[in-house]
C-alpha cells in the first residue's frame, strides 16, 4: 500500500470508514493485521473510493481472511469468477442477471451451513439515485443489553438454520428466485447451531439466531420456540444496534457475519442496482461455556 490509510470508527457500538486505501495492492502483514483487528473490532468496514477494483484483485483480498464460498444460486455467478456472487435487479433478455431479492430478510450469511460465513465483502457496481441501503445490527450489543436472566436462559440453547425453508418463502412471493437441484439441495441441508456465539476473535458473545434463516430452537416445544424467536427478533433489531448505509459510489462494505446481522431495504425496481459479493468461510460456531 503506498498512501497510509486510515480507518475512522463511526462510533462505539458499529462500524467504521477506511479511507486512503486500495483493495488493488497486496497487502503487507502488518497492514493486514490492522484491518483484520479493526474488523474484528468495529464489526462493519466501510472501504470508501474502490470505483477501480476489479473481481480478480476483489477475490485476492478477500482470500486473505479465509477460503471462499460459491454460492449455491449458481446462476448468479459472475462468468469466470465464481467466487462473486451477483446481487442485482437488473436483466438482460428477460432474465435476471443476479439474486433479486437478496437478504431482504435480517440474516448472517450462509448461518444455514455448519461453517457459515465469518465475513461478506460486498462491493457496489452499479447504485440506484434513491433507496437501496442496507442496514447492520450488531448481535454484540443487542446480547449485551438482554436481562441477565435471558442471557442465562438462552445460553445452553441451539438452533436450526435453514436456506431450504427461506428459499421456499422467497419463491412463494417471486418467480424471479430459481429453485435447486436436488444435487444442490444435499449442500445446504439444515444446521444446527448455538443460539449465543462466542465470537473468535474478541471473546465477545453474540445473538446467533434471525428471522431469515433460522426456523425453531431445537430444545423447546413449537409455540414456545415461536413465541422466544419473535421476542429475540424484536430485541436484536431495535435501532440502538442499528448503522445503515446508504451506498456512496466506490464503496465496498465488508461486515463480520459472526458479529452482524444485515438486511437490504430494496430500492424502486426502476432503478438499477447491482453489487457483487465475496464470501469468506468461517468456523463452526462455538457456543458460550456452560
Ligand atoms: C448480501 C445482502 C444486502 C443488500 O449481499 O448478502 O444481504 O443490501 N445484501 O444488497
Ligand atoms: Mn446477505
Amino acid at each position: 500500500m503506498v498512501a497510509p490509510f486510515e480507518i475512522r470508527p463511526f462510533n462505539e457500538v458499529l462500524g467504521a470508514e477506511v479511507v486512503g486505501f486500495d483493495m488493488r495492492v497486496p497487502l503487507a502483514d502488518a497492514e493486514f493485521d490492522q484491518i483484520s483487528k479493526a474488523f474484528d473490532r468495529h464489526s462493519v468496514l466501510v472501504f470508501r473510493d474502490q470505483q477501480q477494483l476489479d473481481p480478480a484483485s476483489h477475490i485476492a483480498f478477500s482470500r486473505r481472511f479465509g477460503p471462499l464460498e460459491i454460492h449455491v444460486q449458481k446462476k448468479f455467478l459472475l462468468a469466470g469468477h465464481p467466487e462473486l456472487l451477483i446481487v442485482s435487479n437488473e436483466f438482460r433478455d428477460g432474465e435476471p442477471i443476479g439474486l433479486v431479492d437478496a437478504g431482504k430478510y435480517w440474516h448472517s450469511d450462509l448461518s444455514y451451513k455448519p461453517e457459515p460465513s465469518m465475513g461478506s465483502l460486498l462491493h457496489s457496481r452499479t447504485l440506484p439515485a434513491e433507496g437501496g441501503d442496507t442496514l447492520f445490527a450488531t448481535q454484540h450489543a443487542a446480547y449485551d443489553a438482554l436481562p441477565a436472566a435471558m442471557q442465562a436462559r438462552l445460553g445452553p440453547l441451539t438452533a436450526e438454520h435453514s436456506y431450504l425453508a427461506r428459499n421456499a418463502a422467497q419463491r412463494a412471493k417471486s418467480t424471479l428466485r430459481p429453485d435447486l437441484t436436488e444435487a444442490e439441495k444435499q449442500t445446504v441441508l439444515p444446521t444446527v447451531h448455538p443460539v449465543i456465539r462466542v465470537h473468535p476473535g474478541t471473546g465477545r458473545k453474540a445473538l446467533f439466531v434471525s428471522e431469515g434463516f433460522t426456523t425453531h430452537i431445537v430444545e423447546l416445544p413449537e409455540d414456545e420456540s415461536r413465541d422466544l424467536l419473535a421476542e429475540i427478533h424484536a430485541h436484536q433489531t431495535q435501532d440502538r444496534f442499528i448503522y445503515r448505509h446508504h451506498w456512496v459510489d466506490g464503496d465496498l462494505v465488508m461486515w463480520d457475519n459472526r458479529a452482524v446481522m444485515h438486511l437490504a431495504t430494496g430500492c424502486p425496481p426502476d432503478m438499477a442496482r447491482t453489487l457483487y459479493r465475496t464470501t469468506i468461510r468461517g468456523p463452526v460456531p462455538v457456543g458460550p461455556a456452560p
